[in-house]
C-alpha cells in the first residue's frame, strides 16, 4: 500500500481530534462524537483513495457521515481500493466528562481486509510482543496470567492487568486479584489500552474484558504492526444481536476471532491522535493565536514503523478545521 497515505492518515484523525477536544469537559458526548465525525470526515474529503467504511457510526440510515458502506475519497481511476475502519471517538464520555483517554483512531486495508464487526460486545484478550501465542480467551484467566508471567520473566505480581471499570467485569476483577497480579481499571477507550500491552513503558502488560467489537478491529490492526496479539469472541447479549450475527455470515459465535479474522495480511496503516490525555497520547492543547497541538501515532504493518508524531496546527488556515 502506498506509503504516503500513512501522513495522510494522521491528518484524517487529527482533524477529528482537533474538533472533538473543543468539548472536552462539556458534558455533551454527542456533540462531541459529532464534532470528531465532522473533522474526520472533511479531511477524508481531500485523499486520492477509493475507500469504503466497514466500521464506522453506524448502519446508513443511524448515522448521516462515515456509516457502514459509505464511500470515502477522491476515487479516481487506479485509486486503491480500501477498506476503511475509523472510531472518530474513542471515549466519547471521558470527553464529556473531562477525562482522560479518548483518541481518533483510523486503519486502513486493501478491499476486503477489515472485518465488518457486528456493533456488540466482544471478549477481549491483548498481550504485546513477548505474549504472543502464550495467552488465549480459551484459557482460564489463571491460566493466562500464569503463562505470561513465564513469557515476560516476572512475578505474577508484577503483571498488571487493564480491564474496563465495568460490573460486568466484577467476577473477572475477583480471579485477577486472588491469582495475584495488579490491576488498572480505566473508565473508557479499550482502544489505546489494548496498544499500551505493545509498549513496556505503560506500565500494562495484558488487557483483558469485555469491550465494544468495532474497537477490538481497530485494536487488532494496531496490533498487527506492533507485533502484539489481540483475541476476540463476539459477545452478543440479545437474541437480535445473535441473529444480526447470523445475517452477517458470523456463524460461530463461540470462537475466537483471532488477528487473521478480524484484519488479513499485514497492509495495514493505522492512525491514532490522542484527543484527552492519556498514557500512550497526550490530548489537544489549543494555544493563542488560535493555534492547537497534537499527539499522534501511526503504524504501518509491512515495515513495522511506528511513528509519534506531534504537530502544531494554525487552525485558521485550514478550512478542515473551522468550527
Ligand atoms: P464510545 O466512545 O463509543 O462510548 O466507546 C468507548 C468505550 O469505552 C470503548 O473503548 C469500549 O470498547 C466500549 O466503550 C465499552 O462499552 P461500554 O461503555 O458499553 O462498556
Amino acid at each position: 500500500m502506498d506509503r504516503n497515505l500513512t501522513l495522510n492518515l494522521v491528518r484524517v484523525t487529527e482533524a477529528a481530534a482537533l474538533q472533538s477536544a473543543r468539548y472536552l469537559g462539556r458534558g455533551d458526548k454527542t456533540k462531541a462524537d459529532e464534532a470528531a465525525v465532522r473533522g474526520m470526515r472533511r479531511m477524508f474529503d481531500t485523499l486520492t483513495i477509493d475507500g469504503v467504511v466497514v466500521i464506522g457510526e453506524g448502519e446508513m440510515d443511524e448515522a448521516p457521515m462515515l456509516y457502514i458502506g459509505e464511500q470515502i475519497g477522491k476515487a479516481g481511476e487506479g485509486c486503491l481500493k480500501v477498506d476503511i475502519a475509523v472510531d472518530p471517538l474513542d471515549g466519547t464520555t471521558a470527553v464529556a466528562k473531562g477525562l482522560a483517554g479518548a483518541i481518533s483512531v483510523v486503519a486502513i486495508a486493501p478491499r476486503g481486509c477489515l472485518l465488518n464487526a457486528p456493533d456488540m460486545y466482544m471478549e477481549k484478550i491483548a498481550v504485546g510482543p513477548k505474549g504472543v501465542g502464550r495467552v488465549s480467551l480459551d484459557y482460564p484467566v489463571e491460566t493466562n496470567l500464569k503463562n505470561l508471567s513465564e513469557a515476560l520473566n516476572k512475578d505474577i505480581s508484577d503483571i498488571t492487568v487493564t480491564m474496563l471499570d465495568r460490573p460486568r467485569h466484577k467476577g473477572l476483577i475477583q480471579r485477577v486479584r486472588e491469582a495475584g497480579a495488579r490491576i488498572k481499571l480505566f473508565q473508557d477507550g479499550d482502544v489505546a489500552q489494548a496498544i499500551a500491552t505493545c509498549f513496556e513503558d505503560s506500565g500494562v502488560d495484558i488487557l483483558i474484558g469485555i469491550g465494544g467489537a468495532p474497537e477490538g478491529v481497530l485494536a487488532a490492526a494496531a496490533l498487527k504492526c506492533l507485533g502484539g496479539e489481540i483475541q476476540g469472541r463476539l459477545y452478543p447479549t440479545k437474541e437480535e444481536e445473535k441473529e444480526r450475527c447470523r445475517a452477517m455470515g458470523l456463524n460461530q459465535l463461540d470462537s475466537i476471532l483471532t488477528m487473521d479474522h478480524m484484519v488479513k495480511g499485514n497492509e495495514i496503516i493505522f492512525a491514532a491522535t490522542g484527543v484527552s490525555n492519556g498514557e500512550l497520547l497526550k490530548g489537544v492543547v489549543y494555544y493563542e493565536n488560535n493555534r492547537a497541538k497534537t499527539y499522534s501515532v501511526v503504524m504501518r504493518g509491512e515495515t513495522g514503523t511506528i511513528r509519534f508524531i506531534e504537530a502544531i496546527h494554525r487552525l485558521d488556515k485550514k478550512p478542515e478545521y473551522a468550527k
